[in-house]
C-alpha cells in the first residue's frame, strides 16, 4: 500500500494531486487536432438530438454534484431542459420518461446500486442511456447505450476528488458537443471555452502549488463543529460538493445553501466565530456575494472566501481569501473544487481522522 501511495501520506492527497493529469487526459482524448469534440461511439448526432426534448441526470453523492454542474452547462450551452435527480429518489418517484428522454447516469465506480436501478427504470420506459463512468466495463457502463469514460485512473480514497473533476470535464464536452451539433452556440464562443478548458490543468497545478496556505488555514480552523458553505449560481453546486467533502472525512456537521436563502433560515444560526465558506467566483454575482458575506460577518461569522485572482476587493470583506486563477465564469467549478478538497483534507488530518476510509462509508454502495 505504501508503494501505491507513492510517498503521499494518504490516497486522497495523492488523488487530489493527480487532477491535472486526469483532467487533461479526459479532455484531450476527446479533442482532435482542430479542437473538434470527438464522441466516437456515442450517438448524439444532430438527428438524435432533434428527438431529445428532455434530459435527466441521475447520480449519487459526489457524482450527483457533478450532475448539478452538468445541468447548468447543458442548459446554458445547449438550451435543452435538464432535471437532476438523486438515484434513490428517481427510481421511486415515477418520473416522466419516454423515448424522447436522454438519461445521463454519472458514476465513478459504475456499481452504485441505486444508480443502476434508476438506469434500468429509465431504459424500461424507453429513454436513451448515456453514462459517464470511470471504471471500464462496470455494470452501469455495460447496461448503457453509450458510455463516456472519464480518465481519472483508479480512485482508492472513499472521498471522491479526481473522479469529480473529470466528471465535470465530461459534462463540459457533452454540453458543448450538443450545443455545437445543434448550432446553438457560435464558433467563437465554442473556441473560447475549449481554449480555456485546455489550460485548466495548468491552473489546477497553480492551486496545488499553494497548498501550505490552505494547510495553515485548516490547522487554525479544524476545531469547528459546524461549517456553512454558500454560493450563488454555479457556485452553489460547488458549495454542496465542498460541504460533502468536509463532512464525510472530518465528521464536522456541514451543509451548503444558496446564499440568497440565508435570510430564510440559516442566518439565525450564525453566531460569533461560526465558520462560513463563501464561494464568490461568479463575476455576474460577485457584488451580491459581497453583501451576503457582509451579512454573516455582521453577525460574527468567520468567513473564508473563494474568489478569482484579481478580485482583491473581497479581502476587505472576508477574513481569508483562497484565490483560484482567473477563468470564465462557466469554468470555475473545476478550479474552485480544488481548494475545498484540500481544506477538507487538511482539516480531517488535523482532527486525526482516517482520511481514506471514513467511518461508516464505503467507496461504492452496492446495497440499498
Ligand atoms: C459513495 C462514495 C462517494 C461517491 C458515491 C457515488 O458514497 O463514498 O465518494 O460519490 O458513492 O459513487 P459512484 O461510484 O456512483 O460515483
Amino acid at each position: 500500500e505504501a508503494a501505491e501511495k507513492e510517498g503521499y501520506q494518504h490516497f486522497m492527497i495523492k488523488e487530489i494531486n493527480e487532477q491535472p493529469k486526469g483532467v487533461s487526459e479526459t479532455l484531450m482524448r476527446r479533442l482532435d487536432k482542430e479542437d473538434h469534440i470527438v464522441l466516437d461511439g456515442i450517438e448524439l448526432t444532430k438527428e438524435d438530438l432533434t428527438h431529445i426534448n428532455k434530459i435527466y441526470i441521475v447520480a449519487c453523492g459526489t457524482a450527483y454534484h457533478a450532475g448539478l454542474v452538468g445541468r447548468y452547462l447543458i442548459e446554458k450551452f445547449a438550451k435543452i431542459p435538464v432535471e437532476v435527480d438523486i438515484s434513490s429518489e428517481f427510481r421511486y418517484r415515477d418520473p416522466f420518461v419516454d423515448e424522447n428522454t436522454l438519461f445521463i447516469a454519472i458514476s465513478q465506480s459504475g456499481e452504485t446500486l441505486d444508480t443502476l436501478a434508476a438506469l434500468r427504470e429509465a431504459k424500461r420506459k424507453g429513454a436513451r442511456i448515456l453514462s459517464v463512468v470511470n471504471v471500464v466495463g462496470s455494470s452501469v457502463a455495460r447496461e448503457s447505450h453509450d458510455v463516456f469514460y472519464t480518465w481519472a485512473g483508479p480512485e482508492i480514497a472513499v472521498a471522491s476528488t479526481k473522479a469529480y473533476t473529470t466528471q465535470l470535464i465530461a459534462m463540459y464536452l457533452i454540453a458543448l458537443h450538443m450545443a455545437k451539433t445543434t448550432d446553438v452556440i457560435c464558433d467563437e464562443y465554442y473556441q473560447k471555452v475549449i481554449g480555456e478548458l485546455k489550460i485548466l490543468p495548468e491552473k489546477i497545478e497553480r492551486i496545488l502549488g499553494d497548498i501550505d496556505r490552505i494547510q495553515h488555514l485548516a490547522d487554525a480552523q479544524f476545531n469547528n463543529e459546524s461549517v456553512f458553505f454558500m454560493g450563488r449560481g454555479v457556485d452553489v453546486n460547488v458549495a454542496h460538493e465542498g460541504s460533502l467533502k468536509l463532512k464525510e472525512i472530518s465528521y464536522i456537521n456541514s451543509f451548503a445553501i444558496a446564499a440568497g436563502e440565508l435570510k430564510h433560515g440559516t442566518i439565525a444560526l450564525i453566531e460569533d466565530g461560526t465558520l462560513v465558506v463563501a464561494l464568490a467566483t461568479q463575476d455576474r454575482l460577485y457584488e451580491k456575494m459581497l453583501s451576503n458575506i457582509q451579512e454573516v460577518r455582521a453577525r460574527g461569522a468567520y468567513v473564508v472566501a473563494v474568489a478569482k485572482e484579481g478580485n482583491k476587493e473581497i479581502e476587505k470583506t472576508a477574513d481569508v481569501v483562497l484565490y483560484i486563477p482567473d477563468t470564465m465564469d462557466e469554468l470555475t467549478p473545476v478550479l474552485s473544487a480544488v481548494p475545498l478538497q484540500l481544506f477538507a483534507y487538511f482539516i480531517a488530518v488535523a482532527r486525526g481522522c482516517d482520511v481514506d476510509k471514513p467511518k461508516n462509508l464505503a467507496k461504492s454502495v452496492t446495497v440499498e
